[in-house]
């Protein structure tokens, strides 16, 4: 099975290298490919997704992708900058479907900012739709303003839109997960004021007569930011449209404690998926070796589980990761008092050996 290896900028490199490690320590061979995205394919072909990389990540089985986005490239315009690498992936690999697991491990119940009993034992997913809303809406710009009061003025918009197909897909997605968790699903979205939401809560309804095992219930956005916070275990699996998800996703992942901890995929509609670690490219600590590989580790269990057909060995990573935390070995992101904190190659160590 081939698998494209992303590293990108920033951290990125430093955390891949960690999980490669992980993978070959498994055992099985696999069949591992690199190519640049985002700030260092810039660098090396000045696009962050050059023709090359799409390629490889297209006929690739799975994507293995590390993090874009360091400052260095924040004065390019806005094509060339390197977050449109992995809006350019979802896009042409139809990536609709994000899963984004909030889990606080009872080892990092003291890393959250909320009460041990708030947070301790929390195991949410949230799906996330990833193709359409705002992000990708026509028409958008900025233009002069018509409006009486602002007239001449310069004015930026842009376009919320979702088709009843696009939902129905997300929806079945989000059921299906549910199914094998918890059997909730809390649809988000903000019925009272978006036409978009209204369409969107109508089709969950419809659909969700499919999956009378599941319980459907529906919030508005600015509620489940509240729920979030204040009872987060309320939640089994939580689906909202692509901007409400983007925020709602970093939400809960600062909930347990750290991003550095979280993996997510990103999946088609044949399960093929691009894996990579919930947080940015953090050009603060890029270079330094303290960043936290195993969100990205983790990702790596989930390419496994999702579009290589390897649970076991999903495990057995889950498993050594859960081992090192019981360990005591901390990176300084979820570094606390009594815990030994260790490099990220020192994390990737101790994983391997795990
Ligand atoms: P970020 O996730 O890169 O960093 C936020 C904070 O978390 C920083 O203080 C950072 O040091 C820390 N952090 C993140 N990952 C960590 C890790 N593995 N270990 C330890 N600490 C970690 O988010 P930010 O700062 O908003 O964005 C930085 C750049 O990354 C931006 O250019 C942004 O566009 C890009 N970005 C890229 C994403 C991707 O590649 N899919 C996703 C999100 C942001
Ligand atoms: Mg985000």
């Amino acid at each position: 099975m081939k698998i494209a290896v992303l590293p990108g900028d920033g951290i990125g490199p430093e955390i891949v290298a960690q999980a490669v490690r992980v993978l070959h320590a498994l055992g099985p061979k696999f069949d591992l490919e690199e190519a640049p995205v985002g700030g260092a394919a810039y660098d090396v072909a000045g696009h962050p997704l050059p023709p090359a990389t799409l390629e490889l990540a297209k006929k690739a089985d799975a994507i293995l992708f590390g993090a874009v986005g360091d400052w260095k490239y924040d004065t390019l315009a806005r094509e060339l900058r390197p977050e449109q690498a992995i809006l350019g992936l979802r896009k042409h690999l139809e990536l609709f479907a994000n899963f984004r697991p909030a889990i606080c491990y009872p080892e990092l119940t003291a890393a959250s900012s909320l009460k041990p009993e708030i947070i301790g034992g929390l195991d949410i997913l949230i799906v996330r739709e990833l193709n359409g809303d705002i992000y990708f809406g026509q028409p958008r710009g900025i233009r002069t303003s018509e409006l009486p009061l602002f007239k001449g003025a310069r004015e930026g918009y842009d376009t919320m839109h979702y088709s009843e197909p696009e939902v129905e897909r997300i929806g079945r997605v989000a059921f299906e997960a549910a199914r094998k968790r918890g059997k909730k699903v809390c649809s988000v979205d903000k019925a009272n004021v978006l036409e978009t939401s209204q369409l969107w809560r109508e089709v969950m309804i419809r659909i969700s007569k499919e999956y009378p095992d599941v319980e459907l219930s529906h919030m508005y956005v600015d509620n489940a930011a509240m729920q979030l916070v204040k009872a987060p275990k309320a939640f089994d699996v939580v689906v909202t449209g692509n901007l409400f998800g983007d925020i709602l996703s970093d939400e809960a992942a600062m909930l347990t404690g750290s991003i550095g901890m979280l993996p997510s995929a990103s999946l088609d509609k044949n399960n093929k998926g691009l894996y990579e670690p919930s947080h940015g490219s953090a050009p603060d600590i890029a270079g330094k070796g303290i960043a936290n590989p195993l969100a990205t580790i983790l990702s790596a269990a989930m390419m496994l589980r999702y579009s290589l057909g390897m649970p076991a060995e999903a495990d057995r990573i889950e498993k050594a990761v859960q081992k090192v935390l019981a360990q005591g070995l901390r990176t300084a992101d979820i570094y606390t008092e009594g815990t030994q904190k260790v490099t990220t190659v020192q994390m990737g160590d101790a994983v391997v050996a795990a």
